[in-house]
């Protein structure tokens, strides 16, 4: 009986310390602005925060682009300040997950810097060299149009330095065992200072072996057991959240066949298909994608989300399921990013249509998985096209319609507010929504408190049931006896289908609405008949009364 492992059945708020509040009125969000927001937080349901880089960094790439692994960036405040909002997440029974960026370092680290002066530095071999300019030094881009090689010259030590990222960004030579032993002093340190865990970025170029002549990444994934085996000697309920966008057929190597290695892994697949699902109505695509990333050790579990931080990479579909996303939700070439995604927020994509981000959000919180709530998601927020890459679904939080949406008193944000236009902080935000019975971030908070009152979709197997409709995705989870299913209609127009009682029950001819009180009972031949409005989605308890008997917990 497996009773503890609490990122089964919890809900992943992820924000940028920078861009939540700003209590210090200098213009840029800090540690003590979002201590103030914890009761929000905590109102809203979320189980979880993680955090986005906060630590010293020129911010050439949104704070992934570290100068001190054991610091907080002075503009978000101090130690002691990062101290205290652990703990007041701590009382309010939130955990606290941080970015762990340690496939690369800013290019002015001081380790870097030293290893640049000197072949003879004790850092030299913290870095990838080479004395020639590699012949694959134009491949394996990760920003094509941004960035244009992976090595790049260094003047200091006449060699070239490996960088899959931008060229600020020097790949740390993870297999030095140095590095290693740095890589868990790093997470006992913050371990230490009250996290239950770490987002790790770019988890296959970590692990892979980093030298002249490899374009493509060659994992070494044993590294993977190393890092659990220390988080959990330290910490028993700590856990890796891996940013991996990899083929299902390496998911076991992530998680380890005995689930060994990383606790959580975010579902691209699931994301893209799930797009894909959004743009078209066709789910055959999603329903592959739940099917090919199924198999998973008993204590491992996806992360599920909409849309995060960075682009929606689309790589991973074909070049017309990726054209038909782009027709619908960024047919512009500025809505567009690194050929391969789009990188506006999820409600300009869905055009602000309620139907829709419930639909969108109803999904969320019901795929096989933990679902990652996008700061600002849970009011609609929406970005700013005219900033660069990424940045324009990075703005400042819109707490209210004071100026600069009451995020700061600065009148200079560091990233402007959106303040124009139907998604301008006059519109949108939470201090009217909160008192709003009907808006959006109440539905929110309805959806999130009923998410965590389902753990057969965190814990339980999944089914995908037949509807004859392509439009409409029927998945149904059992756990101890228990059961849901949940209905969602991708099409812009209302479908009826026909459920099989024997497919869906196990006796009982009720399907009891946990969002409503429209139950289903079934005819006399046993057939369940729902109608879903266009973009309507359902939740049953399957077995009705029965339920509350069974259930031990109640
Ligand atoms: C992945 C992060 O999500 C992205 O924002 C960042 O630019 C790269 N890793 C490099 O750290």
């Amino acid at each position: 009986m497996i009773n503890d492992l609490w990122y089964k059945n919890g809900i992943i708020y992820c924000l940028n310390v920078g861009s939540f509040m700003d209590a210090s009125g200098d213009g840029t969000g800090d540690f003590p602005g979002l201590l103030r927001r914890l009761d929000y937080l905590q109102g809203l349901g979320v189980t979880a925060i993680w955090l986005m880089p906060f630590q010293p960094s020129p911010m050439r790439d949104g704070g992934y682009d570290i100068t001190d692994y054991y610091a907080v960036d002075s503009r978000y405040g101090t130690l002691g300040d990062f101290v205290e909002f652990t703990h007041g997440c701590q009382q309010r029974g939130i955990r606290v997950m941080i970015d762990l960026v340690v496939n690369h370092t800013s290019d002015q680290h001081p380790w870097f810097q030293d290893a640049r002066r000197s072949h003879d530095s004790p850092y030299r071999d913290w870095y990838v060299w080479s004395a020639d300019k590699p012949a694959d030094a134009e491949s394996g881009i990760v920003f094509p149009g941004v960035q244009t090689s992976t090595w790049t010259y260094d003047d200091a030590s006449q060699a070239w330095y490996f960088h899959r990222f931008f060229h600020f960004q020097p790949d740390l030579n993870t297999a030095n065992p140095h590095v290693q032993a740095e890589i868990l002093k790093i997470m006992g340190f913050w371990l230490q200072l009250g996290v239950s865990g770490f987002r790790m970025d770019a988890v296959p170029f970590v692990i892979a072996v980093k030298a002249p002549g490899q374009p493509q990444p060659v994992e070494q994934y044993d590294m993977l057991r190393t890092f659990r085996e220390f988080l959990q000697w330290r910490v028993g309920e700590a856990i890796i959240l891996a940013e991996a966008n990899v083929l299902p057929d390496t998911d076991l190597d992530y998680f380890g066949d005995d689930g060994d290695r990383l606790h959580m892994m975010f579902n691209f697949q699931v994301n893209q298909t799930l797009f894909y699902a959004l743009a078209t109505g066709d789910t055959r695509p999603l329903i592959e994608a739940m099917d090919a990333t199924r198999s998973k050790p008993a204590t491992a579990q996806w992360g599920n989300f909409l849309r995060n931080h960075d682009e929606l990479d689309l790589g991973r579909l074909s070049e017309d399921q990726r054209q038909a996303v782009f027709a619908a939700f960024g047919p512009e070439r500025d809505m567009q990013l690194y050929d391969r995604g789009i990188r506006r927020r999820l409600a300009p994509m869905l055009r602000g249509n309620r139907a829709r981000m419930e639909l969108a959000y109803s999904l969320l919180m019901t795929l096989p998985g933990t679902p990652v709530v996008r700061y600002g998601d849970e009011i609609g927020m929406g970005d700013d096209l005219s900033l660069p890459e990424r940045s324009c679904a990075r703005t400042p939080m819109q707490w209210s319609t004071e100026p600069q949406g009451g995020f700061t008193k600065s009148d200079k944000p560091y990233l402007p507010v959106i303040s124009r236009g139907s998604f301008g902080y006059q519109t949108i935000n939470v201090a009217q929504q909160r008192r709003d019975p009907e808006s959006l971030l109440n539905w929110m908070e309805r959806i999130m408190r009923m998410r965590k009152e389902v753990p057969e979709i965190g814990w339980g197997d999944f089914a995908i049931l037949g509807t004859g409709t392509p439009e409409v995705l029927a998945l149904r989870y059992d756990w101890r006896n228990n059961a849901v299913l949940v209905l969602h209609n991708f099409a812009d127009t209302a479908r009826e289908i026909a459920l099989d009682v024997a497919a869906v029950d196990g006796g009982s001819r009720d399907l009891i609405n946990l969002l409503s009180e429209d139950h289903s009972h079934a005819d006399d031949s046993g057939q369940h008949h729902i109608r879903l409005e266009a973009y309507g989605y359902r939740w049953f308890r399957v077995g009705g009364l029965d339920y509350l008997l069974k259930r031990s917990d109640v």
